[in-house]
């Protein structure tokens, strides 16, 4: 794959869809949406749930009629288009595995598939958290140093390999420490030392990146935290673009593979919460309100339950009042939470420009940096390695 070409053709879909993207579309309903799009919606607006699932899980779009709502989907899907690494799912000790949650368990075999033959002496282990993945990577013939700012999960780790596996600790320095740039990091590097950064998140990635180790393992994650630490390359800058937090955080959540019981429920809170907003809207003239963590079984009862519980403001008006609102807009709300399929498919999108300029840094750099997806997109959807 091309990297510079694709993040070029990356680069410019996203700023021609810079509308659906830069704001939340229930933000962008207030108004009348734009004409360009307003066509689109109303098709998705016509589909069934699992026919917007499958336009979000696959990219789906053998049913759609208008020609340009087919070439957006399937642009995005080609666009999304990366190596997949097939590796095996060798198992993990099960007092390595302890405290490690499916997900974990998940990213640390394919990991450990995927450095089987490596010969590094020395793992840095940045962001490591409780150490969990460097607990399986270490060796009679390999050490790690794990270095995260979060005292308290690495005191978890500790713990752990003290009383489950205190060999594995012979093996494993932890220093808690809160890196801040390059600098920090020099005193730890020599030329057989790999670099890892398991969903080191927001900045900490673009740190690791600019590091430009001989040897490198990221998944980023938490791209919504980014400030101004993207657009490191030279391919970047003479045409960057520089997102708003809502674009940072579609490339933060997006890209999950949801079941049809997952995806319904999602669509009920989802009905529930942008009722409330337009209400909201249209009653007290307010503006995005955050909401306390409702319940599943709240989204389960009425909506006007929901709305008195979670918003005292609602109380001016009769359970019967705010049951009418729902009935009568509930066709425009459905409309809303599908057209935002527009913008889920661009998150994934946002996600590869951001990856795929760090790795066009390092190869700028004098870097033979990869990018492929190692983890099952259901289990782990931050799935993509930059690896060299
Ligand atoms: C998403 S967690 C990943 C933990 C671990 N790698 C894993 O996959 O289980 C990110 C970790 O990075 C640490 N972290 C974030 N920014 C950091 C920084 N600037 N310096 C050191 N650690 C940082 C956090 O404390 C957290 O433990």
């Amino acid at each position: 794959m091309d990297y510079q070409k694709r993040f070029e053709e990356i680069r410019d879909f996203l700023k021609a869809h810079t509308y659906l993207h830069e704001l939340e579309l229930l933000e962008r309903f207030e108004e009348d949406l734009s004409p360009k799009y307003k066509k689109w919606s109303d098709e998705l607006g016509s589909l069934s749930i699992n026919e917007i699932l499958s336009i979000e899980n696959n990219y789906e779009f053998s049913f759609i009629k208008d020609s340009t709502l087919r070439d957006f989907i399937k642009t995005a899907k080609d666009l999304s288009k990366i190596e997949q690494k097939k590796l095996d799912s060798p198992s993990i000790d099960d007092n390595i595995k302890r405290k490690m949650n499916k997900k974990k368990v998940h990213e640390i075999s394919k990991i450990t598939s995927l450095l089987k033959d490596s010969t590094h002496e020395r793992i840095i282990d940045i962001g490591s958290g409780a150490g969990h993945l460097s607990s399986a990577l270490v060796n009679e013939h390999r050490n790690s140093i794990c270095i995260d700012s979060n005292k308290e999960f690495q005191s978890m780790g500790e713990e752990k390999l003290k009383r489950w596996s205190p060999k594995t600790l012979e093996s494993i320095e932890f220093i808690n420490k809160e890196i801040q740039n390059d600098d920090q990091l020099n005193q730890y590097i020599n030329k057989d030392t790999l670099f890892i950064g398991l969903h080191s998140c927001g900045a900490l990635s673009s740190t690791l990146v600019q590091l430009n180790p001989d040897h490198l393992l990221n998944f980023g994650c938490c791209y919504h935290k980014l400030e101004k630490e993207y657009n490191l390359s030279a391919a970047s800058l003479n045409s960057p673009i520089w997102f708003t937090n809502h674009a940072k955080t579609s490339a933060a959540k997006g890209h999950a593979y949801l079941s049809e019981k997952d995806f319904e429920n999602k669509f009920i809170v989802k009905r529930f919460r942008y009722t409330l907003h337009y209400f909201l809207k249209d009653k007290f003239q307010d503006s995005f309100v955050t909401l306390g963590n409702a319940k599943k079984h709240d989204y389960l009862g009425p909506f006007s339950d929901y709305a008195h519980s979670y918003c005292k403001k609602t109380l001016s008006f009769t359970k019967e009042e705010l049951e009418k609102y729902y009935k009568e807009n509930i066709h425009f709300i459905d409309s809303v939470i599908k057209a935002g399929t527009l913008r889920s498919l661009l998150g994934r999108l946002i996600e590869l420009y951001i990856i795929l300029d760090r790795a066009l840094f390092l190869i700028e750099n004098g870097r033979a940096a990869n990018i492929f997806e190692v983890f099952e997109r259901e289990l782990s959807p931050r799935n993509i390695a930059i690896y060299y």
